[in-house]
């Protein structure tokens, strides 16, 4: 007889009724995410630095019957994002889910960029991460029901590329931070795991998706799946991360790169 438990698999990629927290959810990737947990039947809440696009988002999601809400915070401060999960606890109860989707990058030269301008992509890309999973897997532990954190790194984790002394060096770091988190709150079933990114279309992308352009044209070479990423793509790996068909999986970087990685 074959063991495999029959609600398990039926249900396995459910997160409905669970609350998740989702942090750049005015970008393109936390947007989709939060939308696409909230039309799963997720209770979601939405976090970014700017009150009056997440307020939009807010009415947009609820007009569609999405059981959300929003607060305002800067994930590298410690003192703004214990306020944001006690939002988070009074809102809903508790914190399932915590999906990391905020970044940014100033892409320079070394010998153009200032160390403050390097050290500004490090604390939003990497230290940031840190205060938002601390506070999260606080909250997680002390509810001990386990827990899913899922963040957003990039393709460049493991690959350098000219200008990005910041971006590649906060990605990669966030990579081996995210393994070695992994490790400490496995005891706690709280699986840790990143998603790695190639280009997905974003305000900031956009133009990189000119199929005239040398830029696309270059991608497309070592694009075996023979296209850019559009946001629909990355909400399934965002979701079975967050779900419980991936229980057994932690400290994971997770290939979203349409094959870039393997060519
Ligand atoms: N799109 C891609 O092609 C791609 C590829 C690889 C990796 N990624 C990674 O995926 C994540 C999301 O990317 P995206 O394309 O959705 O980005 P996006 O559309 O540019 O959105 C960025 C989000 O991060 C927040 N943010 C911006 N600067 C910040 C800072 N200094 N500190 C904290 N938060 C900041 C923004 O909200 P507020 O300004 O309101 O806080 C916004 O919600 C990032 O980590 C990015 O590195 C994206």
């Amino acid at each position: 007889m074959i063991k495999v438990e029959k609600e398990f698999a039926r249900k396995m990629f459910d997160i409905s009724g669970r609350v998740a927290l989702v942090t750049g959810a005015t970008g393109a990737l936390g947007g989709a995410v939060a939308k696409a947990y909230g039309y799963q039947g997720a209770k979601v809440v939405m976090t970014a630095r700017n009150a009056s696009k997440l307020r939009e988002l807010e009415a947009e999601f609820k007009a569609e019957g999405i059981d959300c809400a929003v607060f305002a915070a800067d994930p590298g401060s410690s003192e703004e994002v214990g306020k944001l999960i006690k939002f988070v606890v009074s809102t809903y109860g508790e914190l399932n889910i915590l999906t990391v989707c905020h970044g940014y990058n100033n892409p320079k030269g070394i010998l153009e960029q200032s160390v403050e301008d390097w050290q500004k992509i490090m604390d939003a890309d990497l230290k940031s991460v840190y205060v938002v999973c601390k506070a999260s897997a606080e909250q997680m532990v002390a509810q001990n029901k386990g827990g899913k954190i899922v963040v957003t790194s990039s393709a460049r984790s493991k690959m350098g590329m000219k200008g990005y002394t910041g971006y590649c060096a906060s990605k990669g770091g966030c990579d081996l931070m995210i393994q070695s988190m992994a490790s400490d709150l496995a005891p706690y079933h709280i699986n840790v795991n990143t998603i790695n990114p190639t280009v997905f279309r974003s305000e900031l992308t956009e133009w990189m998706f000119d199929p005239e352009s040398a830029v696309y044209q270059n991608f497309l070479k070592r694009l075996p799946i023979g296209r850019l990423g559009e946001v629909q793509d990355f909400i399934g790996l965002a979701t079975f991360l967050a779900s419980p068909a991936s229980d057994f999986l932690t400290g994971g970087n997770y290939d979203a790169t349409g094959g870039y990685w393997s060519n």
